[in-house]
C-alpha cells in the first residue's frame, strides 16, 4: 500500500471535472485501496481521486469513529439521483484546505447510484454526516470544493493563506 501526496488548494486539478470510470479492474483497486490508507492516514473520513492528482470519479469515504470497526465504503461513479429538500449545517474541512474549517448547509439526506469494489452497482440511502460526506466527495469529482460555499471574501482569504503557507513550504 502507498501513501499518495495529497493536492492542496490552490491547485489546477481539484478545479477540473473528473471522468467516468469504465471498469473497476485491479488497478483500480488498487488506486481504491491506496486512497483508502492515505484517507486513514491523513486522518479524513472522505478522499476523492481528484484530491491525488486522479482525474477519475471514484471517492472513498469512513465514517466510522476511532474505537469502532472501519467501515470503508468505495465509490466508482458516485450519482446523487435526489437531495432532500431539508437541509442542515455542519462545520466542514478538506484535506486539501488544511486547517480551515466553516460551516457549509445542505441537504440532511441524499441517494446515491455507484458501483462498488466489486464492479456492482449499488444504490444507498445517505443520511447526517454520511450525507453530507457523500455530497461533499461528489463535488471533488466535479471540482467543487466547500470554500465554494463560502462569502467571496471569507474564500479569498483563505486561498491567499494557502498559497503563502504553499510558498513558504515550496508545496506548489
Ligand atoms: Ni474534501
Amino acid at each position: 500500500m502507498t501513501i499518495l501526496n495529497i493536492l492542496k488548494e490552490p491547485h489546477p486539478i481539484l478545479r477540473k471535472k473528473s471522468q467516468l470510470v469504465h471498469e473497476v479492474d485491479n488497478n483500480l483497486r488498487k488506486l481504491m485501496d491506496n486512497m483508502l490508507q492515505t484517507m486513514y492516514n491523513a486522518p479524513g473520513i472522505g478522499l476523492a481521486a481528484p484530491q491525488v492528482g486522479i482525474l477519475q470519479r471514484v471517492v472513498v469515504i469512513d465514517i466510522s469513529k476511532d474505537n469502532e470497526f472501519k467501515k470503508p465504503l468505495f465509490f466508482v461513479n458516485p450519482e446523487i439521483t435526489w437531495r432532500s429538500e431539508e437541509v442542515e449545517t455542519r462545520e466542514e474541512g478538506c484535506l486539501s484546505i488544511p486547517g480551515y474549517y466553516a460551516e457549509v448547509t445542505r441537504s440532511i439526506r441524499c441517494k446515491v447510484n455507484y458501483t462498488d469494489y466489486n464492479g456492482s452497482p449499488q444504490e444507498l440511502n445517505a443520511n447526517g454526516l454520511l450525507a453530507t460526506c457523500i455530497q461533499h466527495e461528489v463535488d471533488h469529482c466535479n471540482g467543487v470544493l466547500f470554500i465554494d460555499y463560502l462569502s467571496k471574501l471569507k474564500k479569498d482569504m483563505i486561498i491567499k493563506k494557502l498559497l503563502k503557507t504553499k510558498k513558504e513550504k515550496k508545496i506548489l
